[in-house]
């Protein structure tokens, strides 16, 4: 048995950064060397990535994730006082072999044995995306790795989300489960059509946006039994 909007799915497509990759592990790998103010600069490193994606969509001046990540770098250890450029090689490397969450193989095991195809769907370019499944070993588990940077504009653009439907070759966006830990882009594939279901990893309300997910789940784990594949 599943849930109503879960019972027809063929794909689940997953959100890459703060979803299956711990968009944290990096600060917090060099935590003590940078000290009280670690937090705050994973914090803000993350925020300014993310609005500056938004800025260049709506600039009409794309720049693959890897540079905006870095520009956000440098603005996140301007901010902070931190002048150290050993301390941001070390950080961009992190970057390319993020950590998965331990729930993240589980849960696409599982759903591959199962019969679904399962994506990833990310702002990421595909050469942190291949680091980033390489290091983590889900390459066997995943269908296909979708970047963006097929459609040259960042998520919450309607052209992001179609690019799931095309290459998941799905009838329709509610064959499609998608799943987001990031607030914003779960409520956006809500919009879109998608079944929804946002991961709470962060205890992060939704976002005041159009689109409202299906489902909020703790973790991953939940999440084959959910579409029928447990
Ligand atoms: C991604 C960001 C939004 O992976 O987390 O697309």
């Amino acid at each position: 048995m599943t849930d109503e909007p879960f019972n027809n799915i063929k794909a689940c497509v997953f959100d890459a950064y703060g979803t299956l990759f711990d968009v944290h592990a990096p600060v917090g790998r060099l935590a003590s060397k940078i000290g009280e103010s670690a937090d705050s600069v994973s914090n803000v490193w993350r925020l300014k990535q993310l609005q500056y994606s938004w800025l260049r969509s709506l600039m009409g001046a794309h720049a693959d994730f890897w540079q905006v990540t870095g520009e956000a770098l440098d603005y996140t250890l301007d901010f902070h006082g931190i002048h150290d450029k050993g301390l941001r090689k070390e950080l961009m490397d992190l970057y390319m072999e993020l950590d998965a969450y331990d729930d993240a193989r589980t849960a696409l095991t599982a759903l591959k044995a199962a019969g679904f195809t399962t994506a990833i769907l990310s702002n990421g370019s595909p050469k942190m995306l291949n680091g980033a499944v390489t290091s983590a070993d889900l390459a066997s588990v995943l269908d296909e790795v979708i970047s963006i940077e097929d459609v040259g504009i960042y998520k919450p653009d309607a052209r992001v989300y179609q690019l799931a439907v095309d290459r998941t070759g799905v009838a329709a966006p509610s064959d499609i489960c998608f799943v987001s830990a990031n607030p914003w882009d779960a409520q956006a594939g809500a919009h879109f059509g998608f079944a929804v279901v946002r991961i709470n990893r962060f205890g992060l309300p939704d976002d005041n946006i159009p689109g409202q997910p299906d489902l909020l789940l703790d973790t991953l784990n939940a999440l084959p039994a959910l579409v029928g594949a447990g």
